[in-house]
This record gives structure tokens, sequence and C-alpha cells, in this order.
């Protein structure tokens, strides 16, 4: 049987990854944080003095080194919704600062390094059933997927989730601060010359804002129910 693909894009917290991760553990499929890699391909600039700008640097350290991600094993729970790995060292919380967000934006504007990501994305899309999520999962990586969606939510609701997500993990941030970021990612994913963030032909878009976590996970589950009988 063919895999069933959930493909789910949308801007900065609007809460893909939580929602992706818990529809993939309820369906039994796995769960592919894309973002993650763009964030790993940042780090790797950093670690090995290649500039953010520099496309064919970037490409080059992807060519030589492999970025893993797989489910936390029971040892590595400790709140990380994904592992990852880089050439088999653990970098799940160092890709998740601010310095790497930013970087994962700037790195990403880039068409080989797009390119590079978004084959080895379709790759473990052909061999798993997935919840992939990301900025160009509808209508780049998996124009196909059974269900696409594209979360939403206003920016005031996305800075707010995501100044209480550094707070309880002790970062000292004021809410300005992490809403003038977010705004300047939106712009920079929703306007790059390369698959820029948009809303599919065919994606089903949810707002978050009113919604419950929960709320959302089972609305989509019971549209897998429905599409898979
Ligand atoms: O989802 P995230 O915040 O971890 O993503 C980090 C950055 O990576 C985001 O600002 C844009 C980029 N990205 C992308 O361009 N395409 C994807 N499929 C996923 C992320």
């Amino acid at each position: 049987m063919e895999p069933f693909q959930i493909a789910i894009d949308g801007p900065v917290a609007a809460g893909k990854g939580t929602v992706a991760r818990l529809v993939a553990s309820r369906l039994g499929f796995l769960y592919v944080d894309t973002g993650a890699m763009y964030r790993t391909t940042a780090l790797l600039g950093k670690r090995n003095g290649v500039e953010w700008s520099d496309e064919a640097g970037l490409v080059s350290l992807l060519q030589h080194h492999e970025i893993e991600l797989r489910t936390p094993s029971e040892q590595e729970k400790d709140g990380r919704s994904i592992t990852v790995l880089l050439d088999t060292e653990d970098v799940s919380w160092e890709i998740r600062t601010e310095e790497m967000s930013r970087g994962s934006s700037i790195v990403s504007v880039h068409q080989h390094v797009r390119k590079a990501l978004v084959e080895q994305q379709q790759r473990i899309a052909q061999k798993y059933d997935v919840v992939m999520e990301g900025r160009d999962i509808t209508f780049r990586v998996l124009p196909s997927a059974q269900l696409k969606i594209y979360l939403h939510a206003s920016p005031e609701v996305r800075a707010k989730r995501r100044h209480q997500e550094l707070l309880v993990r002790g970062m000292d941030v004021s809410f300005e601060q992490v809403y003038a970021e977010l705004k300047e990612r939106d712009d920079r994913d929703m306007n790059r010359s390369v698959d820029p963030l948009h809303i599919a032909d065919g994606a089903w878009v949810l707002d978050t804002s009113p919604l419950t976590i929960d709320e959302v996970v089972d609305v989509i589950c019971a549209r897998v129910k429905e599409l898979r009988v």
C-alpha cells in the first residue's frame, strides 16, 4: 500500500510542531519536522565558519554531513518533540535558540539548500506514513499528499505562544522582541523568491487561534479517518 502522507504548512508558531507530533503519535505515523533540517544547516554553517549567505558553502557542508531525525527514545524524553542527530551528535536543543531560528530562516532562502533538503524529505515520505510539517510541504515536497493542511493563527496569538515557550525554557526575552523577530521571519519566509510560504491549492486552511491543541488534533484525526475508509 502507498504510504499515507499528511502535509502541514504554516507560519512561525502556528502550532504545526505540536499538532503534527500529536497527530503522528495518535495515528502511529512518523513525525517529520523539516524546520529542524534548516536549523541544523544553520548550525553547520556556524560551526564551520561558513556564512549563512554562502549558498555553495552550505550545500557542500550538506554533502559532507548527515542530518538524521528520529522519534525520541525513552532516555531522550526531556521535553523535545524530535531527536536531531548531526553526524550522530545530538543537537536537538542546540538548534532551538533564537540565533538558529534566525539562521534557519536565512539559509532557507537558497535554492540549492532547499533542493538538497527537499530530496531527503521526499525519500522519507516514500518509505513511511508521515506527518510532515514545514513551509513548502503542501506544494513542493508532497504536492500529492492525501491530506494537505495550512495551519494559521494571528501574529499576536503566535507571538504570545512563542514567548511563553521561551519563558518556560528559561530564556529572558520580552514579548516585543519575540513579536518583532516573528514578523521578520514571516516576512522572509513568505517573500523569498524560491517557494515562498503560501496556501497551496486544495489545502485545508485551519485557524488554530480559537481552538485548543487537542481540538485541532481531533479534527485532523477525524478527517484522516474519513479519508482512509
Ligand atoms: O519551523 P521552524 O521554525 O523550525 O523553521 C525554521 C525555518 O526554516 C523557517 O523560518 C523557514 C525554514 N523552513 C523552510 O524554509 N521550509 C521548511 N519546509 C521548513 C522550514
